[in-house]
């Protein structure tokens, strides 16, 4: 199947679609933009550009795509008020989460950018018996070799409750490598922000699903691809009052 198809009648010969593919994969030829044969990354720039709708993308569903809200329309005092407000939540009220919330969640990681557009992130959404994962979870976790001193109190203190807090619901982020996972979390993270749901990274469960057939097989996921982050969700138990200090920035200017 073609990834963009150019309807000729509609297409203005504007030429916007060719100076933004950045696979080369279009050019303009005789007044009307036509593609060529290198590899498009279907990254839908030509679909999102084209002033007169001559762009179709036959493999995607790109119904009700039109119309858009750019970040520069948010103050970003506000933005970055919002930014630095947020916190880790580790005490949830045993209230579900909707499940028009976690689609919303989701619908937030899927629109993440990814490296050369792989789209290659993987979720899966845990919300039964999530006592039994904790289980499941620790016993990897006592069979790691090496773990730190902040883990080993942590896991002693909180037995039962060290890597979901309670959370009823909990969304792991996979892939072939970190990076395009880890992003997808940070805007998942910030969606359940919006909703009104606290947030919690557990690093310590995706140390143990790394090393565990039985989560790997629980999670669903296809050989290579690992999980990079766990994202507990819940309606947060706390109110943060204010915002916390961080380290001075470690930044180079040259
Ligand atoms: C990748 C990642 C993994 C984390 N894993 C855990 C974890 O397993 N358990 C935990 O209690 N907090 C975990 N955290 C939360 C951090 O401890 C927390 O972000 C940090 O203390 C700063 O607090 P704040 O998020 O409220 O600003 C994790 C955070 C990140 C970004």
């Amino acid at each position: 199947m073609e990834p963009v198809v150019i309807d000729a009648a509609k297409c203005i010969g504007c030429g916007l679609c060719a100076a933004d593919c950045v696979s080369l994969h279009i050019a303009l030829e005789g007044g009307a933009a036509r593609v060529r044969d290198n590899a498009c990354v279907e990254c839908g720039h030509c679909f999102a550009i084209c002033p007169s709708g001559a762009v179709s993308m036959p493999g995607y569903d790109t119904s009700g795509l039109e119309g858009i809200r750019p970040l520069s329309g948010f103050d970003p005092d506000d933005l970055l008020l919002a930014m630095a407000s947020r916190r880790s939540v580790r005490q949830f009220t045993p209230e579900p989460v909707a499940e028009a919330d976690i689609l919303r969640i989701l619908e937030a990681g899927r629109c993440c950018p990814t490296g050369s557009n792989r789209q290659g992130v993987y979720f899966t959404v845990l919300r039964e018996d999530l006592p039994a994962v904790e289980a499941m979870a620790a016993r990897a976790f006592e069979a790691l070799p090496r773990l730190s001193r902040l883990a080993k109190s942590g896991y002693a203190a909180e037995r039962g409750q060290f890597f979901f807090k309670g959370a009823p619901a909990v969304i792991v982020v996979s892939g072939k490598q970190d990076t395009d996972p880890a992003l997808a979390s940070s805007y998942m993270e910030l969606m359940a922000g919006a909703l009104g749901l606290g947030a919690l990274y557990s690093g310590f469960f995706v140390y143990a699903a790394r090393a565990s057939e039985e989560l790997r097989a629980l999670l669903g996921l296809p050989v290579g691809v690992q999980p990079v982050t766990a994202l507990c969700l819940g309606h947060s138990a706390v109110e943060y009052r204010r915002r916390v200090p961080r380290r001075p920035l470690k930044v180079t200017w040259r």
